[in-house]
């Protein structure tokens, strides 16, 4: 049976996460340190995982104020072998209806400017450019802050 497009919900006591810290070391372009990690608050914070039979092939994280219907996507990142894939939309349209499930009605994140495919990905996602911040990060690289309405 094919249960790939499950979403796992996660936080650090699970079993999973040690695997997410893994897939974010190797396979995102600034992995957090365990003191990012460290610093989620679990009321606010949203970790979904996906498996592809199993083993965790990505993950999204994502910050909600209770009683804000906006998400705020920090991280999202697919095993690269995966990029370009099917793959890519069913996590997708997963993390899409199991946010509105949960009220959400706007996603906004920030990426780096020269992240140009994860920049592609949004737009045919449908996010649309807000502004774009200079030297948003702390190694000078600027910002695109995207929102998309769902
Ligand atoms: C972000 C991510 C989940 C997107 O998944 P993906 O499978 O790579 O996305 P897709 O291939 O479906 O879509 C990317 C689009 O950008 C396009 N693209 C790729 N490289 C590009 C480039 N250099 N310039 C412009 N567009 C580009 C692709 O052609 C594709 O569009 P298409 O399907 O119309 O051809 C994945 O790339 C990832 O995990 N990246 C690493 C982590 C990361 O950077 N996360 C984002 C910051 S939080």
């Amino acid at each position: 049976m094919n249960t790939f497009g499950r979403l796992l919900n996660l936080s650090s006591g699970s079993e999973e996460f040690q695997d997410v810290l893994n897939l974010d070391q190797h396979d995102f372009p600034k992995p957090w340190s365990m003191q990012d990690w460290g610093s989620l608050n679990w009321s606010h914070h949203q970790l979904f995982g996906i498996k592809k039979e199993t083993e965790l092939v990505g993950f999204a994280l994502f910050a909600q104020i209770p009683g804000d219907d906006s998400a705020h996507l920090l991280k999202i990142c697919l095993k690269s072998s995966l990029r370009g894939s099917p793959d890519t939309l069913v996590f997708w349209k997963a993390l899409i209806e199991e946010l509105k499930l949960k009220g959400v009605r706007s996603i906004y994140l920030e990426v780096a400017s020269r992240n140009a495919r994860a920049i592609g990905f949004y737009r045919k996602s449908g996010f649309q450019l807000l502004r774009i911040i200079k030297t948003y990060y702390s190694n000078g690289d600027d910002a695109h802050t995207m929102q998309l309405i769902l």
